[in-house]
């Protein structure tokens, strides 16, 4: 007898979309000025909204190109930059090692020392694509109440691009947000023509 059973579930990532985090080796290119034109920095400061007093985790800050500028336009706020490579942070601490910013820490390697605390606002930023599910619900619990966000700004493979991962190890907006809603959060995404390479959601807890 031929039993044919219909599986029409939803494709759960339960690991990252991309193989492998970005080499450290090519962390110059994170701080291309190429990037402005595309990934414009003065637009992040302004959908992150980060007010007098908050906490601020760049959870995959690479080269820490966007957690230094959000230092430097709030030092009212204390950022924490985070990444799972040590050749990430060395290269951001080398860019700041003559004048380290006072409200800004850069840590590494193990997400535990981080997991403790409470966030008003998490960057996010073209990191979904590289992480497992489980930092997803991780990350989740990091946002400090209903009034936090997280700002998710990942690469699109459905726009025509010849930067960034590509179409295969991105996540289509579909995906990036079914992973986010699974994890818990909610979800609102922002037209954003700043971002042509890229989608933005606002994710709360
Ligand atoms: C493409 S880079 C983006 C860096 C930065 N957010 C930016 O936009 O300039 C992705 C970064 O995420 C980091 N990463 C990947 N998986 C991670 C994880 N599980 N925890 C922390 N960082 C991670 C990588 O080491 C890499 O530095």
């Amino acid at each position: 007898m031929h039993h044919h059973e219909h599986h029409d579930h939803e494709h759960h990532h339960d690991h990252a979309k991309q193989p492998h985090p970005l080499d450290p080796a090519r962390a110059a290119r994170l701080d291309d000025a190429s990037r402005e034109a595309w990934f414009p920095t003065p637009r992040v400061i302004e959908a992150l909204d980060v007010r007098s007093g908050h906490r601020v985790l760049d959870f995959g800050t690479g080269t820490a190109r966007y957690a230094l500028a959000v230092a430097d336009a709030h030092a009212d706020a204390q950022i924490v930059a985070y990444d799972v490579q040590d050749a990430m942070l060395d290269y951001a601490r080398g860019k700041i090692v003559d004048a380290p910013p006072a409200n800004l820490e850069l840590i590494g390697t193990t997400f535990d020392a981080i997991a403790e605390h409470r966030f008003d606002r998490v960057m996010l930023f073209n990191v979904l694509h590289e992480i497992d599910f489980a930092h997803i619900q991780e990350l989740r619990q990091v946002l400090k109440d209903d009034d936090a966000h997280m700002l998710v700004i990942d690469w699109n493979p459905d726009v025509e691009r010849e930067v960034g991962p590509p179409a295969e190890h991105s996540l289509s907006l579909g995906e990036a947000q079914a992973m986010l809603v699974r994890a818990g959060f909610k979800t609102e995404v922002r037209e954003d023509r700043q971002f042509p390479y890229h989608y933005v959601i606002l994710a709360r807890r």
